[in-house]
């Protein structure tokens, strides 16, 4: 069991690393093979709407630390991924690495019934941990656009959610303090439980 923790906070150290690492953690104390990849340390260039990865699935023009992060994504059992919440979505780090996954996605359109019809060249079946920080201390309406965008995300790639429903290990309430949630205990031993039962 191979499991792959990629989060994109800016910030050294702070909550959404530290329960990231905490679901590994938890899935390397049932004997899973882990790995971090924190996406701040990545020189990581945008999509550039090309298409040229239409014709050769899986394969992005732009060269970079994503060229091999995404290979090695894909050769993973599971994949928690983090991101800290900047107005009411993810970081930029995230959505870079988001859009870049688009090089996996393709469609064909049935000339005789226009019928539209994906093709996913993400190895499919994945579990995926999403972990959350953010300033606010509760969940509100206003974040609903970054659950459903990421939740079709997560679907186009080939990826579902642990537990099939929207499953996440979510930090609320650190006003910007860095070790806030190292402080949770509760939240700590939820990471690494997490974690556990991805082994
Ligand atoms: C540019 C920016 C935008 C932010 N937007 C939000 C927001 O929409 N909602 C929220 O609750 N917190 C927001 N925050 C606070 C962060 O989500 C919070 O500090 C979080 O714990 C940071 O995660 P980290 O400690 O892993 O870096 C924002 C912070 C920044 C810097």
């Amino acid at each position: 069991m191979k499991v792959i923790g990629i989060h994109a906070s800016p910030r050294k150290g702070a909550n959404t690393a530290t329960l990231v690492e905490k679901v590994l953690k938890g899935a390397a104390d049932k004997g899973a093979e882990t790995k971090l990849v924190e996406l701040r340390k990545l020189d990581m260039k945008p999509c550039i709407g090309c298409d040229k990865c239409k014709e050769n699935l899986g394969h992005c023009v732009q060269k970079d630390d994503l060229t091999p992060l995404m290979e090695e994504m894909a050769t993973y059992d599971a994949i928690v991924l983090g991101t800290p919440i900047y107005w009411f979505h993810a970081t930029a780090q995230f959505k870079t690495l988001v859009d870049r996954l688009y090089c996996y996605y393709g469609f064909e359109i049935d000339p005789e019934t226009n019928d539209y019809k994906e093709i996913l060249a993400f190895p499919p079946g994945k579990k995926v941990v999403f972990v959350t920080s953010r300033g606010d201390p509760e969940d509100k309406k206003d974040y609903d656009v970054f659950y459903n965008s990421l939740n079709d995300w997560l679907q186009v790639v080939g990826m579902a959610l642990l537990a099939s429903s929207m499953e996440f290990v979510h930090h609320y309430g650190s006003w910007n303090e860095k070790d806030a949630a190292l402080k949770d205990a509760d939240l700590v031993a939820r990471a690494e439980s997490v974690g556990a039962s991805l082994a």
